[in-house]
């Protein structure tokens, strides 16, 4: 035994139980039952003993919006790491004209050496051809099982109907999963011109450029162009009622529709982006951050299972030297904010309210997500033959939420100042502590690339 974690409440999907855990070779080889006295142990006295996080959408060194963001895969993953994620499934975006595996080449460069914890792709198409329509279905065999589309962004990601058409297609045909940015992107440009034209540039109208209607329109015509094709489909950043509307009347007609929501959408309101000095330009992410009554609707959807899980969307654009390009023209602010470090401890504040228990809390943070894109049960639980990948969570720290206590590259956390009540204290990849006491101990580069298995639709 190369490990023993010690007197710790092991919590999975499944339950709960005050037990030991053996780990050898890198996987879990023992739950329970007598340890041998003299292996190393690790004291979880007080704690809980879960797996590690899966967080299914982050950006770590991404180019959107003709801007480098601040995080790559070291730091952005580092940060995960001391968040309580061990595995992070990231966006690979295909520039315009671009062949998919020089896609790839790209992000496994960005990742080389750097990565701290185990890492899997999604590939976002932005230009497709015959060439790249074929090259698509090479992607499940290399361990990418799953294609973002964008409906928005005219001009930067967005397509149209068709491509969305034909890649549900070939990701039918081949076993993956469409993700879809789901908002009517011509709709989106149409206000926001019409806003800046009548003088009104601050970072507030970027919320009211994008109404809940333009996410709920594109949700049900994303859908819809799935049940066409007789597949399934994932919506990222699901943000509102309106749009939960759509996606449950799909699961009612037995369309297999899945979602995510994301941590901002569960703390932040559009309210957020009217904060004096410019300050609201953090909060600028799509689709925006809506009212407190969608929060709710939110959080019920999360305890009765209608989404799959809680993702970052980490971006990392800095407040100064990125998002302030934007001070004349909200259109020029970089979209998207930080949270791949916040996320479970923000989501656990969900415990403490009564709204989630332990045990749905690790499903939605890290079993759902590793199962609907292919890691389960390699990675998302505890269980004899899993990846020791393992978060010893103490339920009773206080901490503040600031940035300089994140490890990311940043210069400001979205929840900054929130006192938080349950924090990651160690973390495991694969049994070797890479997180001690809230501190990065691991060596970069050490994270692992996942062939994620193909996804068996229900469609
Ligand atoms: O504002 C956001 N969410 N930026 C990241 C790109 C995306 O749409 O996921
Ligand atoms: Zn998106
Ligand atoms: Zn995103
Ligand atoms: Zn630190």
């Amino acid at each position: 035994m190369d490990l023993v974690v010690r007197n710790g409440t092991v919590v999975t999907a499944s339950g709960i139980s005050q037990t030991d855990v053996g780990i050898a070779g890198g996987v879990v080889v023992q739950i329970g039952g007598s340890m041998p006295e003299d292996a190393p142990t690790l004291d979880a006295t007080g704690c809980y003993v879960m797996p590690g996080g899966v967080d299914v959408h982050t950006h770590l060194d991404s180019n959107d919006f003709s801007t480098r963001s601040a995080d790559d895969f070291g730091t952005g993953t580092i940060a995960a790491a001391c968040g309580g994620t061990t595995t992070v499934v990231d966006f690979c975006a295909q520039g315009r004209g671009e062949s998919l595996a020089d896609a790839i080449a790209h992000w496994d460069s960005k990742a080389e050496g750097k990565v701290a914890i185990d890492y899997g792709y999604h590939m976002i198409i932005v230009d497709m051809n015959d060439a790249v329509f074929e090259e698509l279905g090479t992607l499940p065999d290399r361990g990418i099982t799953s294609f973002k589309i964008f409906m928005a962004y005219r001009g930067m990601s967005m397509v149209d109907d068709v491509t969305l058409l034909k890649s549900l297609d070939q990701a039918k045909r081949h076993g993956a999963l469409v993700m879809v940015h789901a908002e009517n992107g011509d709709a989106a440009d149409y206000l926001r011109d019409k806003f800046v034209a009548e003088g009104n540039t601050s970072p507030y109208y970027h919320a009211l450029s994008r109404p809940p209607r333009i996410e709920a329109e594109a949700t049900a015509r994303a859908i819809a162009l799935a049940e066409i094709v007789g597949t399934s489909i994932y919506i990222v950043h699901l943000t509102c009622g309106e749009a939960l509307d759509e996606l449950m009347r799909a699961k009612r007609r037995g369309v297999d529709a899945l979602a995510e929501t994301c941590t901002q959408y569960l703390y932040l309101t559009k309210d957020d982006l009217d904060r004096p000095n410019f300050e609201g330009a953090k909060y600028v992410f799509t689709p925006p951050a809506r009212t407190k009554e969608d929060q709710e609707l939110l959080w019920d959807g999360l305890a009765n299972r209608v989404f799959e899980t809680v993702s970052s969307d980490h971006c990392s654009w800095l407040f100064k030297g990125h998002k302030d390009k934007g001070k004349d023209d909200f259109r020029k602010i970089p979209n998207g904010a930080p949270g791949v470090e916040e996320r479970l401890m923000m989501v656990w504040q969900g415990v403490n309210a009564g709204r989630l228990t332990p045990t749905e809390f690790v499903d939605l943070v890290a079993t759902r997500p590793a199962k609907v894109f292919g890691m389960f049960p390699k990675k998302g639980t505890i269980a004899v033959g899993s990846d020791a990948d393992i978060v010893i969570w103490d339920p009773e720290a206080e901490f503040t939420i600031t940035q300089s206590e994140m490890h990311n590259a940043m210069d400001y956390s979205s929840y900054e100042g929130r006192e938080v009540r349950g924090i990651p204290r160690h973390v495991l990849l694969r049994g070797k502590q890479i997180v001690r006491d809230r501190e990065y101990v691991g060596t970069p580069g050490e994270g692992q690339f996942l062939r994620r298995d193909r996804y068996v639709s229900r469609a």
